[in-house]
């Protein structure tokens, strides 16, 4: 073949032309949405686009949006108003911008989106971006495209996958979608609405997917669901596994080090999985287990279909398991008819548990959820005061757990440069971001340190020559 016909564009790609397209994503909301992100940018890649970090640069601007509280959504309607003054600046000059809103936001209004704002092309849903591609060029011929199905086909079929040097380039952790999706319908949430009923993607789909991060050099890959614990796959034996099963499988990728999934249901916690956390030293002893409330009344309301003590003895059970294991979680204040009874039995809960990382919100309604049709609805400032406290109890436990790691030798993953030249930043087995004197040619490497103490939001370490393991 006579390469002068090709003409092949990616980000590694020193000749592309001025002609090249550039894109700019910008990503809201959670892990899935970060993923999502960089699949629908290996989209762009291989029909010629290449990702640019300036809005300015750009000639597509894609906003991958989160629905999941009322703020989420507003940031995405205000950001496409200054993206209107954008375009008719760019269009009073001849040139073209174009504007896409994909994730949950897209999902949940369609068509909405283009009532309300004139700037967009296409609107694209998280079970579809595979079309993107296909959207943008209807697009370009002056047709904008909603297009928000569940689509029949698996996305991921139908994704193209990236090069070794792409993956290379995002350093050494890495995402991976397991599943989507959730049938739980907690009443305060959109996730279902938008995300759809939970699927999981095959194993040979995932093992293959490890099988090349690994090789492109990732140490830790961190497996995603919306409720990633009930991830159901047909083994190799026919069986069919479970989350358990999988990260068992996946311990034997060579080259993985590190394994993380995250988010879990505690109803989807099954033994298998626990023994996992128990044998597996690639599994990290993190787990973001949200528990959302500590008042069993609110927990039925919120249909969570588990009880305080239910979770409880859980946790327990998992820290048998896994005695250095870090609990993490969210939790919501100021769900319909909350008192402040119920609001101590979360204070209570926490004090219990004890939490390394935790992420807390005001009850925020959503639309279309069972939530808020519900009467007795909690006062602005009645949130506000409880989510301060609740945030002041975790903070607090957040801080205790990081000087309890002081004088600790750890395994440190180094993962990027730090701030000043001859520091790294890398990842505690418990997440933490923790700062030491390391080469930046030694990134991906595992190496012992010790902490010697604590900053605002990370560790500071000193490498240390002792056996690892205290
Ligand atoms: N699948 C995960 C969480 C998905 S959303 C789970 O089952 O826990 C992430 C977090 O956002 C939730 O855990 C919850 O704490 C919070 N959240 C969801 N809907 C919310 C709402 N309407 N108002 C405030 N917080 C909400
Ligand atoms: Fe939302 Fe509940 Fe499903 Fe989590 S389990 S995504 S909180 S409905
Ligand atoms: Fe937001 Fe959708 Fe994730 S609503 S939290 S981006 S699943």
């Amino acid at each position: 073949m006579s390469t002068d016909t090709v003409i092949h564009h990616s980000e590694t790609d020193p000749g592309a032309g001025v002609n090249t397209r550039k894109v700019f994503i910008k990503t809201y909301g959670c892990q899935m949405n970060v993923y999502d992100s960089l699949r629908m940018g290996d989209a762009l890649a291989s029909e010629g686009y290449v990702q640019t970090e300036q809005m300015e640069d750009a000639d597509l601007i894609l906003l991958n949006t989160c629905h999941i509280r009322e703020k989420a959504a507003e940031k995405v309607y205000s950001a496409l108003g200054r993206l209107r003054e954008m375009k008719k600046a760019r269009e009073a000059g001849g040139q073209e911008l174009m504007v896409g809103v994909t994730g949950c936001v897209a999902q949940a209004e369609g068509e909405e989106i283009l009532r309300r704002a004139p700037a967009v092309d296409v609107v694209i849903g998280p079970q579809t971006y595979h079309r993107l591609p296909e959207a943008l060029r209807r697009a370009r011929q002056g047709n904008r495209v909603v297009d928000t199905e569940y689509a029949v086909e698996d996305k991921f079929e139908h994704l193209p996958t990236a090069e070794k040097a792409r993956i290379r380039s995002r350093g050494v952790t890495s995402f991976l979608t397991v599943q989507e999706g959730c049938d739980k319908f907690c009443t305060f949430c959109v996730v279902p609405y938008t995300r759809g009923a939970e699927v999981s993607r095959p194993l040979p789909q995932i093992l293959d997917e490890a099988q090349r991060l690994a090789e492109a050099g990732v140490r830790e890959v961190t497996l995603l669901g919306q409720n990633v614990n009930a991830w159901r796959g047909e083994g190799p034996d026919g069986r069919e596994w479970g989350l358990g099963d999988l990260l068992y499988r996946l311990a034997e990728v060579a080259g993985l080090a590190r394994l993380r999934y995250t988010t879990s249901h505690p109803r989807d916690m099954d033994d298998r999985l626990i023994e996992a956390h128990r044998d597996l030293r690639s599994l990290m002893p993190y787990l973001h287990l949200p528990v959302q409330s500590g008042s069993d009344r609110i927990l039925k309301a919120m249909n969570r279909r588990h009880t305080a003590q239910e979770y409880l003895r859980l946790v327990e059970r998992i820290r048998r398991a896994r005695p250095d294991i870090a609990m993490s979680g969210d939790f919501i204040v100021g769900f319909p008819g909350e008192s402040d009874e119920d609001f101590q039995d979360t204070l209570r809960i926490v004090e219990t548990v004890g939490y390394a990382q935790a992420f807390s919100f005001k009850y925020s309604i959503r639309p279309g959820t069972p939530g808020a049709e519900l009467a007795d609805q909690v006062p602005e400032d009645v949130k506000a005061e409880r989510l301060e406290r609740l945030q002041a109890l975790l903070l607090k436990q957040q801080a205790d757990f990081a000087k309890s790691c002081v004088g600790k030798v750890i395994d440190l993953l180094l993962e990027k440069p730090g701030r000043n030249e001859g520091q790294v930043i890398g990842r505690s087995p418990w997440l933490q971001s923790v700062n030491v004197d390391a080469k930046t040619s030694q990134i991906g490497d595992i190496i012992p340190v010790r902490i010697i103490g604590t900053g605002p939001n990370s560790l500071f370490a000193e490498p240390a020559r002792d056996v690892v393991g205290t």
